[in-house]
C-alpha cells in the first residue's frame, strides 16, 4: 500500500520507522513518503499560510502551496485524497478496515486554524477526524491513521497479532489477559484459565468482553445486543 502525506513537518513521520509499522516498511509491504508542502510554494519568502478573510484569530494555510503538492503528488487523482480535520467523520475500527482496501492515500495535514476552503473543494475527497479533541495540526492524526490502516496490510502482523480477535472488529472490548508469573503481588490468575478447558476458557473471555463493554461503552453494548440476541435464538437448545 502506498501512503503519502502532504505536511510542514514532514521529519515528524520518522516515528513511523520504529517498531512494526518499520519492519513493514521495510519489507515494502507499506511505502510511505512525507513530502514538504513548503517546497512546492511559490511565494519568495516560501510562506504557506496568511491571515483569514474577514478577521480573526490565526493562520490559514494559503491553497497555492497545497494544490501544488497534491497535485504534483497524485496528478491523476488515483488516491483516495483525505484532509485530517476536526470536522471531518471521526476514524472507527470499520473506516479503518474500508480504508485499508485502498492502494493509494494520500494524507494532506493542516496546520494553524485551517487550509484555505477552496483547496477541499478542488482537491479533496473526504475529511476524516481522530477524535472531538483539537490538535495543533494534523501529522498526529494522519499517523493515527497510518498505524490503524497498516495493521489490515497483508503481512504486516504475524499471525499471532492478528486483527480477528481483538476489540472492536467484533463490536466488544477485549478480554483481560494474563501471562506468568501465577501470582503476583498475592493477585492471582483466573482459575479458569488454567484449566486446559478450551470451552470454558472461551466462554469466560466471552463474558468478560461483556460486562467491560457494559461498563465501559454502554453505547457498543447497546449496538451489539440485537446480534447477541439472535445468536442465543439460533443456538441449539440444551438437552
Ligand atoms: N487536526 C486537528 N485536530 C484534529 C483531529 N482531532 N482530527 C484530525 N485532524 C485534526
Amino acid at each position: 500500500m502506498k501512503i503519502q502525506v502532504a505536511t510542514i513537518f514532514p521529519e515528524m513521520f520518522a516515528g513511523l520507522d520504529i517498531g512494526i509499522l518499520g519492519k513493514a516498511k521495510q519489507k515494502g509491504l507499506i511505502d510511505i513518503e512525507a513530502v514538504n508542502i513548503r517546497d512546492y510554494t511559490l511565494d519568495k519568502h516560501h510562506k504557506t499560510d496568511d491571515t483569514p478573510f474577514g478577521g480573526g484569530a490565526g493562520m490559514v494555510m494559503t491553497p497555492q502551496p497545497l494544490h501544488d503538492t497534491i497535485n504534483a503528488l497524485d496528478p491523476e487523482h488515483n488516491a483516495k485524497r483525505i484532509y485530517m480535520s476536526p470536522r471531518g467523520k471521526t476514524l472507527d475500527q470499520s473506516m479503518v478496515e474500508s480504508l485499508a482496501k485502498e492502494n493509494h492515500l494520500l494524507l494532506v495535514c493542516g496546520s494553524y486554524e485551517g487550509i484555505d476552503e477552496r483547496v477541499i473543494e478542488l482537491d479533496i475527497d473526504e475529511e476524516v477526524s481522530i477524535g472531538d479533541y483539537v490538535l495543533t495540526g494534523g501529522e498526529l492524526p494522519a499517523m493515527v491513521l497510518i498505524n490503524a490502516v497498516s495493521r489490515y496490510v497483508e503481512g504486516v502482523l504475524g499471525s499471532s497479532e492478528s486483527t480477528s480477535e481483538e476489540s472492536f472488529s467484533r463490536g466488544l472490548l477485549e478480554y483481560p489477559q494474563y501471562t506468568r508469573p501465577q501470582i503476583f503481588m498475592g493477585l492471582e490468575v483466573p482459575k479458569v484459565l488454567l484449566s486446559g478447558n478450551h470451552k470454558d476458557i472461551k466462554e469466560w473471555r466471552f463474558e468478560q468482553q461483556l460486562k467491560i463493554t457494559k461498563e465501559r461503552r454502554p453505547d457498543l453494548y447497546e449496538k451489539i445486543l440485537p446480534s447477541l440476541e439472535n445468536k442465543d435464538k439460533k443456538r441449539k437448545p440444551r438437552k
